[in-house]
């Protein structure tokens, strides 16, 4: 009983937020499946530091400071339910465990009530920034037992991510707030790298532009407001050679994207509260087109595909797509934080979308410098239902909108499809819209459902006999 954390899991993200955890002087214990894991977790620590891996769940809870302090780094599903069966056994009344996994959200509810009968303190906890967040310094999402988190909140402050010396972790809600904001993150991480693909495809194949341009383009992007983490990471990508052909890796890499859940969950789940996220929808709408790669290359033949005649496009649409790039981040970003706004409401969470902004500055996967005006838009107004209500970022994001729509006339005429852009201008213009063109939807429904309809002038529900005038 001497390691102050464990965790299970010792793959990429467990060894090395242990690491992490060794780093701050903390004494950290692993257990994986895998001997050899476990192994490569204890030689990878530094001379004069306290780590344990094993392969033994009885000797990994023997070894750690009771109350035990555990976090499970395993894939989302069913291996996290056996990690915790597993640990079971040999757990006691006090001790804490934390899923610090992208968990979907109604599971780890259910694993709160399940640990709960047996006296044990649960939380999930979203973790973003990947391999080398994870090593030295994450931006983590913890929610539910709040008492069990603040007894572990100096190790998790310590591990953090830091801007202005602020750690990019804070206690964000009850019960699932933490794997329900990770999830959200998730989804704004899915529109943003779509919508970064867009403009390297428009670049790419509709106006022709060089691979070392379109880096350079994104290398200057990231000098300025649109200073991001996925953006500084594409302008790496774009100048990454392939030692054996020369070639550009990404020129070598296939079309079709893999995803795990999280971005689909993040439209599912907005679905069923009814919040409008079509940026985030369409990018995991493309993901899926991605993948039928057969059908595309039959489609192309057949339908006349892209068009790379790049005629009559000055240099104008270089700005206009730092502007539309601008125009469609903050969509992409209002439409997430307004989910999470009304998730908090639907499930009582009580999340504060200040806290939410804060620590999504530095460490995790979205960071960007727009954050920071977030966060300040929620500290003047913490009720704000959208940051587009925000008036400063409201009409900043409103001047772009010209830019946006210039560089969909010039993708439509390229055939080149910018489906985030797209529904971001969409989005926009229907949120700043008084009135929807819904009437007539109701009245259809009316029509062929005799479902009823609301009046503008008089309270109560009414129906139409439509057809009755008909001959
Ligand atoms: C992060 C990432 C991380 C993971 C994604 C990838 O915040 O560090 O989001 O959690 O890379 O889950 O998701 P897909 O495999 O679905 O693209």
């Amino acid at each position: 009983n001497e390691y102050d954390f464990g965790t299970v899991g010792l793959g990429v993200m467990g060894s090395n937020i242990l690491l992490n955890v060794a780093d701050h002087g903390f004494s950290a214990a692993g257990l994986d499946l895998s001997p050899e894991k476990a192994a490569a977790f204890q030689s990878a620590a530094k001379d004069g530091q306290k780590v344990f891996g094993t392969i033994n769940a009885e000797d990994f809870a023997k070894s750690l400071k009771t109350p035990r302090a555990i976090m499970l780094l395993v894939p989302a599903g069913i291996p996290v339910d056996s990690a915790i069966k597993s640990l079971l056994p040999y757990l006691e009344k006090g001790d804490i465990v934390i899923d610090g996994g992208n968990s979907y959200f109604p599971d780890t509810n259910r694993r709160f009530q399940e640990l709960k009968e047996q006296g044990i303190h649960f939380f999930g906890m979203g973790i973003s920034g990947g391999e080398s967040g994870a090593r030295f310094g994450p931006s983590m999402m913890p929610g539910g037992d709040k008492q069990a988190y603040e007894r572990l909140r100096p190790i998790f402050e310590a591990i953090a991510a830091k801007v202005n010396g602020e750690p990019c972790v804070a206690y964000l809600g009850n019960g699932s707030a933490g794997n329900y904001v990770k999830m959200v993150h998730n989804g704004i991480e899915y529109a943003i790298m779509q919508l970064i693909s867009e403009v390297y495809d428009l670049l790419k194949r509709g106006l022709g532009h060089s691979d070392a341009n379109i880096q350079q383009l994104f290398a200057d992007w990231n000098k300025g407001e649109l200073q991001s983490f996925l953006i500084q990471i594409t302008a790496d990508i774009l100048q990454k050679e392939d030692p054996e052909s020369g070639k550009l890796i990404v020129n070598t890499i296939s079309d079709w994207a893999r995803s795990k859940g999280t971005g689909k969950w993040t439209s599912q789940n907005a679905m069923d509260l009814q919040a409008p996220i079509p940026s985030i929808d369409a990018a995991v709408s493309m993901r899926n087109m991605s993948a039928h790669k057969e059908e595309r290359i039959e489609a192309a033949k057949l339908l006349n595909g892209v068009s790379t005649n790049t005629e009559n496009v000055g240099d104008a649409i270089l700005s206009q797509l730092k502007d539309a790039y601008y125009f469609a981040m903050i969509n992409i970003y209002a439409q997430g934080l307004a989910q999470i706004t009304i998730a908090s409401k639907e499930y009582q969470y009580n999340i504060h979308l200040e806290e939410v902004t804060k620590i999504w500055r530095g460490g995790c996967i979205i960071r960007a410098a727009c954050l920071e005006d977030f966060r300040e838009a929620y500290s003047r107004t913490p009720e704000l239902v959208n940051i587009l209500l925000d008036e400063k970022i409201g009409r900043s994001v409103e001047s772009k909108h010209q830019d946006a729509a210039a560089v969909v006339k010039v993708a439509l005429d390229k055939h080149i499809p910018v489906s985030v852009l797209m529904s971001s201008i969409a989005y926009f213009d229907s949120y700043r819209s008084a009135i929807l063109p819904t009437n007539l939807i109701q009245a259809q429904r009316d029509y062929f459902g005799a479902h009823q309809y609301e009046r503008t002038d008089r309270e109560g529900l009414f129906h139409t006999i439509w057809e009755a005038d008909k001959p």
